[in-house]
């Protein structure tokens, strides 16, 4: 695996893989890999005949009070598990790469609809960066095919919402949410979990199925659910921050006769901002 720090040396690798004639499928990460961070790389592998993975932790996308300066850095490791698995190119610049001109300073991709409600409403601006830097890597890597995972579903909406809207020519693909046995979501902030959260902390992903049980048995007062579904955290021992049932395309509230609905969560644990999805079909998708 090719390890490139600067945009211009990691086009130039890429512009040559092009001449060659092959296709590009891009895998961008914040780095502290996991089973789910390598589905993604496989999932590219397969679409594509190199794929890039890139580890940036963006400082663009955090708050000032959430946890960008602790949020884990493990590049060593994360090269090689990236190397194990024959990713191609892996892209790690460092800030001053990827914001020559300062942050505040950084031209911004806004999606206006999407980006304010559900994480957007606890995390002001924190999509506002994710669509900036996403629009600049994909600039970098100028990707045939990028693959997001599930798990962050309203990331996933809003960046096909801007391919969409500014024409980027990328297919966007979605990887399947990978879990831990009892259910929990892998993710890089799972580690914040205390040892004695632990064994409770698939709460959110129990209390999602639980309204999934409730709406396929026929109950449709999605306010009611919610509402349920925020106690049933709370007894665990979590601080809920929302539990919506959402139509899965808008991301809007869902309506009693939405037949395509994902149900959407976030908690917190001591130390950390867990999230959550499940989604729905409850019969032909209308387009
Ligand atoms: O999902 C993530 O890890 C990040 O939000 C992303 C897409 C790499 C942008 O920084």
């Amino acid at each position: 695996m090719q390890i490139f720090h600067h945009v211009s040396s990691v086009r130039a690798a890429i512009r040559q893989a092009r001449s060659e004639g092959k296709g590009v499928g891009f895998v961008p990460t914040m780095g502290n890999l996991h089973a789910a961070h390598l589905a993604l790389v496989e999932i590219a592998k397969q679409h594509c005949d190199i794929v890039i993975a890139s580890i940036f932790v963006n400082r663009l996308q955090f708050g000032l009070n959430e946890d960008w300066d602790r949020y884990p850095r493990t590049l060593q490791q994360d090269s090689a598990k990236l190397e194990a698995i024959s990713c191609d190119f892996l892209f790690c610049p460092d800030e001053a790469e990827i914001y020559p001109n300062g942050m505040d300073a950084q031209t911004r991709v806004i999606v206006p609809s999407m980006a304010s409600v559900l994480c957007g409403a606890s995390r002001p601006g924190h999509f506002e960066g994710v669509t900036t830097v996403v629009t600049k890597l994909f600039n970098i890597v100028q990707p045939d095919v990028a693959v997001f995972g599930v798990k962050d579903y309203q990331q996933l909406a809003i960046i096909r919402r801007m391919v969409e809207d500014l024409c980027i020519p990328v297919e966007i693909i979605a990887g399947d949410i990978v879990r831990e046995a009892d259910g929990l979501a892998m993710s890089s902030r799972n580690g914040f979990i205390t040892a004695e959260e632990r064994p409770r902390a698939n709460q959110l992903q129990a209390t999602l199925c639980w309204i999934e049980g409730q709406i396929l048995a026929g109950e449709r007062d999605f306010v009611q659910l919610e509402l349920e579904a925020k106690r049933q955290i709370e007894n665990a021992g979590f601080r809920p921050d929302y539990v919506s049932v959402c139509n899965s395309k808008t991301l809007e509230p869902a309506a009693h006769d939405d037949l395509s609905i994902t149900l959407l969560g976030a908690m917190y644990t001591k130390a950390a901002r867990l999230i959550d999805n499940v989604s729905l079909q409850l019969g032909a998708p209308s387009n």
